[in-house]
């Protein structure tokens, strides 16, 4: 089976840069990338390809090339989907909000309404493939949406989690270390959609790389490597707090440990806590999952990765309220960094916004500079805490376009993002302009402790 027209709903951080890649490498394929989004779409369509609205490094050059000649941006969802042979999925799947499950189970309307969207509108045989992330059997769901309320058209389910991390995803996209593919592989029809997707990534992935496993494989392995990942970073974060205690120092620890070739030193880099969109959500998922099965061990074992990351997000912000004399009452603190790594414009489940919060309710005035974040998301990602109204938000933090302006006249300095930039700044000057005892604290192993405190700066960093 040749795929000749593929179509993605949902233009994110996945669907945009994993289909500007596809188009690049298949040039022979159509890709029609759809959203209801008419801002982003508009934003991917910008004549200036520096605009399209996911900052991620080499994108920008992937979609110069393919863009108007076989990659496509629109929010007519109904056409793409009827004119494609493959549809992959890539809606946003939050974790509930409300009702059964609320704050752990993942929310699968948007799925839901793509797969009713389909069914109305297909005419002809498709494959969808799963790209979000969604928990065990969402596909069996799908399937069932499909046959029942479709216009008796044959579909065949893949799931192909995506596995690209922000800020390298361009990377990771053009040499990923594996491609998953799950599907009914041992029917005549299911193989043949597997394969068909396989001849897709062959045009540049090795197919040695290219994995084939039954559908619930597939999806829960996606799961397990976000919550192994994450439960290295959680492992580290817990050693970091004992390395304060004893004098050890959790770099130091991180690269004895790593150079174990059976560990690997991957992931092993303590933090002020991880964020983005997918490991907090993941885990919880299997959470609850697990806890759905009746494995209240297992759900226990995996939900401790959740709470080690809060508490070391809330112990980083506790530190700088202990540090300034136990109050950071009208103090001015600046917050060097939002997103929730470096490279990357995405600020969900940052660490930042906790920090952020957790020192507004001790009264701190704050002021925020990231080099890639808006303004309006800051703003927007404190009050989706909903602690306090939106205008007082607006009233006690102030965002501001660099670093010099953010920490001029600060109590202290607090570094969040691991933006490269960070670590050139003019820490003299910055020193100089701030008022004394000059407080910095570094969530992200990113500073040199002796030249700063040669500066005069009081500092403390994780983990030392
Ligand atoms: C992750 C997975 O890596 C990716 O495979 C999956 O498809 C989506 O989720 P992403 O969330 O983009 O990707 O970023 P990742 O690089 O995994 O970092 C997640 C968080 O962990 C960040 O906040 C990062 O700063 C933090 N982190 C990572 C650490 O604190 N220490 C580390 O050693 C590594
Ligand atoms: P991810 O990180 O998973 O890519 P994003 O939130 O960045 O998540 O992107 C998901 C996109 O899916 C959003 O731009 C959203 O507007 C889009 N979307 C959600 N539901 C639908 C739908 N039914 N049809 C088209 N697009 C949708």
């Amino acid at each position: 089976m040749n795929i000749k027209n593929i179509c993605c709903i949902g233009a994110g951080y996945v669907g945009g840069p994993t289909m500007a890649v596809i188009a690049q490498k298949c040039p022979e394929i159509n890709v029609t990338v759809v959203d209801i989004n008419e801002e982003r779409i508009k934003a991917w369509n910008d004549e200036n390809v520096e605009n399209i609205p996911i900052y991620e490094p080499g994108l920008p050059e992937v979609v110069k090339e393919a863009r108007g000649r076989n990659l496509f941006f629109s929010t007519d969802v109904d056409a793409a989907i009827d004119k494609a042979d493959m549809i992959f999925i890539s809606v946003n799947t939050p974790t509930k909000t409300y009702g059964i499950g609320k704050g752990m189970a993942a929310d699968l309307k948007f799925i839901e309404l793509c797969a009713r969207q389909i069914a109305r509108v297909a005419k002809d045989d498709k494959i969808v493939v799963e790209k979000s992330t969604l928990p065990v059997r969402t596909a069996e769901a799908l399937k069932n949406i499909l046959d029942n309320t479709g216009n008796g058209v044959n579909y065949q389910i893949l799931s192909n989690p995506e596995f690209l991390a922000e800020g390298t995803a361009v990377d990771d996209l053009m040499n990923p270390d594996r491609v998953l593919i799950g599907g009914d592989i041992d029917t005549a029809k299911g193989k043949e959609a597997v394969d068909a997707l396989v001849d897709v990534y062959a045009h540049w992935v090795p197919r040695e790389r290219l994995l084939t496993t039954n559908v619930w494989s597939s999806e829960l392995s996606k799961l397990t490597a976000n919550a192994f990942l994450a439960q290295r970073v959680s492992s580290i974060n817990a050693m970091s707090e004992l390395c304060e205690k004893t004098g050890a120092d959790v770099n130091e620890v991180s690269k004895a440990v790593g150079m174990d070739s059976r560990i690997g030193a991957k992931f092993l880099k303590s933090s002020v806590g991880f964020g983005g969109s997918c490991f907090q959500k993941d885990i919880l998922n299997l959470v609850y999952i697990s806890k759905s099965f009746g494995l209240h061990e297992v759900a226990d074992y995996l939900e401790q990765v959740i709470i080690m990351n809060d508490h070391q997000k809330r112990r980083f912000a506790a530190k700088i309220v202990q540090t300034l004399f136990n109050t950071v009452s009208g103090k001015k603190i600046a917050l060097l960094g939002w997103a929730f790594k470096k490279d990357t414009n995405d600020t969900r489940e940052s660490a930042a916004i906790y920090v952020a919060d957790y020192l507004l309710n001790e009264q701190a005035e704050i002021v925020v500079y990231d080099p890639k974040v808006k303004t309006e998301q800051i703003y927007a990602d404190l009050d989706y805490l909903n602690t306090r109204s939106s205008e007082e938000n607006r009233a006690r933090v102030t965002v501001v376009d660099g670093a010099y302006e953010a920490t001029k006249d600060a109590h202290a300095v607090a570094v969040l993002t691991e933006w490269d930039e960070f670590k050139e700044l003019d820490w003299q000057k910055i020193y100089k302009e701030m008022l004394k005892p000059a407080f910095l604290f570094d969530g992200r192993r990113l500073l040199e402790r002796k030249t700063k405190e040669d500066i005069g700066f009081e500092f403390y960093a994780i983990g030392s």
